[in-house]
């Protein structure tokens, strides 16, 4: 019992798990996710109703959008952006890999007559066929990611972008990695819960690695007659270090944003949002935030 609860407790090495795609795609839990994207009021799965409608009418205006634009949202799940870009005119593209997410993001674009692309694939493996004006990755998605696998995602942005198109991305920031605090609690569900519809334990271990700036939400579900883990990484950025992954894959910060809904950039608000743009950025300083 005592080397279990260790090895349950146990902080793995940064990044040393990846079962994001479980997730998404596993029939149970996916279900469970679906119904939290679909919950307007809440920012769980997707951000709340009021929080998307406000971010696509800025996103319209800000990168002037037309029926002659093309996007392409990364991590669209079940079309809450896409759905409304397309409303809006825009020729549109979702990528996701939770196929009950696009199944639905496809049933409602059928009843709703919009035109929109939707591929089920992990983004990581998209090989660029077109090149589009505004590539949207929204909810913190890039800070789930390894830095080879945010290297890899950079590379392919860079290769689906126009030279003259924008990247559009949201991430924690350090005031939101100050804030959180490590944590270690177990709870008992009796049937019908998040994990399972069986009865489960889970133990939740909140993890911060101090150097790296990132925060880990470990699970361990643990059923009559079997376990499994599951482990939610989110990578915190400063300004600076973010715009050094953006440069290193021939990105550069264009603007800086509190949230994806154009809101002023503040050093102390939870998140960051930047557009980036693959042209040199004309003027003396790295970004408008440096300036
Ligand atoms: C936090 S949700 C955000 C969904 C959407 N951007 C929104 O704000 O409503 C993350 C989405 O990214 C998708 N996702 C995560 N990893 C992915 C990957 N490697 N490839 C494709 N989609 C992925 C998930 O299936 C999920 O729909």
């Amino acid at each position: 019992m005592f080397e279990e609860l260790s090895r349950i407790n146990q902080k793995p090495k940064p990044f040393e798990f990846y079962t994001t795609p479980l997730l998404w795609n596993d029939p149970y839990l996916s279900q469970q996710m679906l119904k939290f994207h679909l919950d307007e009021s809440v920012d769980l799965a997707s951000r709340r109703k009021a929080f998307i409608q406000e971010s696509c009418s800025w996103i319209f205006n800000h990168f002037n959008l037309s029926s002659s634009s093309k996007i392409c949202d990364f991590g669209c799940g079940p079309g809450l952006y896409t759905s409304r870009f397309a409303k809006l005119g825009a020729q549109v593209t979702g990528i996701d890999l939770s196929e009950r997410s696009i199944a639905y993001a496809r049933e409602q674009a059928k009843n709703e007559n919009l035109p929109i692309k939707y591929l089920v694939q992990n983004y990581l493996e998209y090989v660029p066929q077109e090149q589009f004006d505004l590539i949207t990755l929204i909810f913190c998605d890039f800070s789930v990611l390894n830095p080879s696998q945010r290297k890899t995602l950079l590379h392919i942005f860079y290769n689906s972008l126009k030279d003259d198109g924008a990247l559009l991305l949201d991430v924690p920031s350090i005031a939101f990695f100050d804030a959180a605090s490590e944590k270690t609690e177990y709870e008992y569900c009796p049937g019908n819960g998040f994990w399972s519809k069986d009865p489960y334990f889970v133990f939740t271990n909140k993890f911060k690695y101090q150097p790296e700036k990132l925060i880990l939400d470990k699970y361990t579900i643990i059923e009559k007659d079997s376990s499994r883990e599951s482990f939610n990484w989110l990578q915190c950025f400063t300004l600076p270090a973010l715009e050094s992954e953006l440069h290193a894959c021939g990105l550069r910060i264009k603007d800086v944003y509190s949230d994806v809904a154009g809101k002023q950039y503040l050093p102390t608000s939870p998140e960051i949002a930047v557009v980036a743009k693959k042209t040199p950025f004309q003027g003396n300083s790295c970004c408008v935030a440096c300036v």
